[in-house]
């Protein structure tokens, strides 16, 4: 596998004296999407932003495809998108201009057929004349991402691309990025829905107060710390698990008229069937059972705790997807 983006040992300390990062190690695969995980503060604008040669590192090397992003700023940036995470862009200018404008400050020769493509990729075409002012705050954010792409960069850094966008406009944005990483473009996002990161990453990082707590490829971490659940509707309620059964990890739900059993997800199966002989041989009945899966969030909360994880959740509090998500 080949490393487009290598980070070592970098730390940052802020000039009030906080440290923001601390010692990170990363390699970033050419061609994968790998999402940053952490609560709000761990440091993911803070170490994009050290990537992208807006805040200086106090310690550490990073490299984009070889180049150092210090001694050869200019090729390495010229590598990379950003999309960031506030909204920054020229509100008298139009969509166009702005687009076009960004591809030359990295000194590409101009090409209004890449920019026309992006445009209609994003669905900006017919607002390509407008005035970024008069445009919707999706559209906004649209805009911003076709300004992270007008330099046809190989890298990309989208910083919580789907903040407080609607249901339609976020499906949008992961058909782009499934795009983009068809065409071989790295894809870097930071984002507090786990379950876009579950849908979309390859790998995923989690960051906590500056330190990276985990690297992994996302099946193997949802086989690893994943754990999946068996739920029955008892025939007739429990008062108390059966002495026959202490032996399995069961709980009582909804009143006792629910079974739970909590299993690894490797040899269910096999667990499964044992299970469900040991209740026929106590005389337990059901109606019916379901089956679920523990989600990246709740392998998210294990690792960050409850709390760091809640702060981060409450930041989609007010989120218009809060009902259609999970
Ligand atoms: N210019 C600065 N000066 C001092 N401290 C800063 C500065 N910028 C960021 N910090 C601090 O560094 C820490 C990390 O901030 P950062 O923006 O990287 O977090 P984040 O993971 O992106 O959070 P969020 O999820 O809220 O976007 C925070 O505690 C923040 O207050
Ligand atoms: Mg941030």
């Amino acid at each position: 596998m080949q490393t487009i983006l290598s980070i070592e040992n970098l730390s940052k300390v802020y000039a009030s004296g906080f440290r923001a990062l601390s010692r990170i190690n990363l390699d970033i695969h050419r061609g994968e999407i790998f999402a940053l995980l952490g609560p709000n503060g761990a440091g993911k604008t803070t170490l994009i932003s050290i990537v992208c040669g807006i805040v200086n590192a106090s310690e550490g090397q990073v490299r984009v495809a070889g180049h150092d992003i210090v001694t050869d700023y200019r090729a390495a940036r010229s590598l990379i998108g950003l999309v960031p995470q506030e909204l920054t862009t020229d509100a008298f200018e139009t969509v166009w201009a702005t687009v076009s404008f960004s591809r030359g400050l990295f000194g590409k020769p101009a090409n209004p057929a890449y920019v026309e493509r992006v445009l209609r990729d994003l669905s900006l075409w017919e607002k390509r004349n407008n005035k970024i002012l008069t445009l919707s705050g999706g559209m906004k954010r649209r805009v911003l991402i076709a300004k992270a792409l007008a330099h046809e960069p190989q890298i990309l850094f989208l910083d919580e691309p789907t903040a407080g966008v609607d249901v339609e406009l976020r499906r949008d944005m992961w058909e782009l990025v499934r795009g983009l990483k068809a065409n071989g473009v790295t894809i870097i996002l930071t984002t507090h829905y786990i379950d876009e990161a579950e849908e979309m990453a390859d790998r995923i990082g989690v960051i906590n107060a500056g330190e990276i707590m985990l690297v992994e490829r996302k099946d193997a971490l949802m086989r690893k710390l994943g754990r999946k659940q068996l739920t029955l509707q008892l025939d007739t309620p429990l008062n108390a698990i059966p002495p026959a059964l202490a032996a399995w990890r069961l709980e009582l739900g909804n009143g006792g008229a629910e079974l739970i059993y909590t299993y690894d997800a490797e040899n269910e199966r096999n667990d499964i069937l044992a299970l469900l002989k040991s209740l026929s041989e106590s005389g337990i009945g059901f109606t019916d059972l379901q089956t679920s899966q523990s989600s990246l969030e709740d392998i998210f909360v294990s690792l960050v705790g409850k709390d760091a994880a809640a702060a981060a959740a409450r930041t989609a509090e007010n989120d218009p997807r809060k009902e259609t998500s999970r």
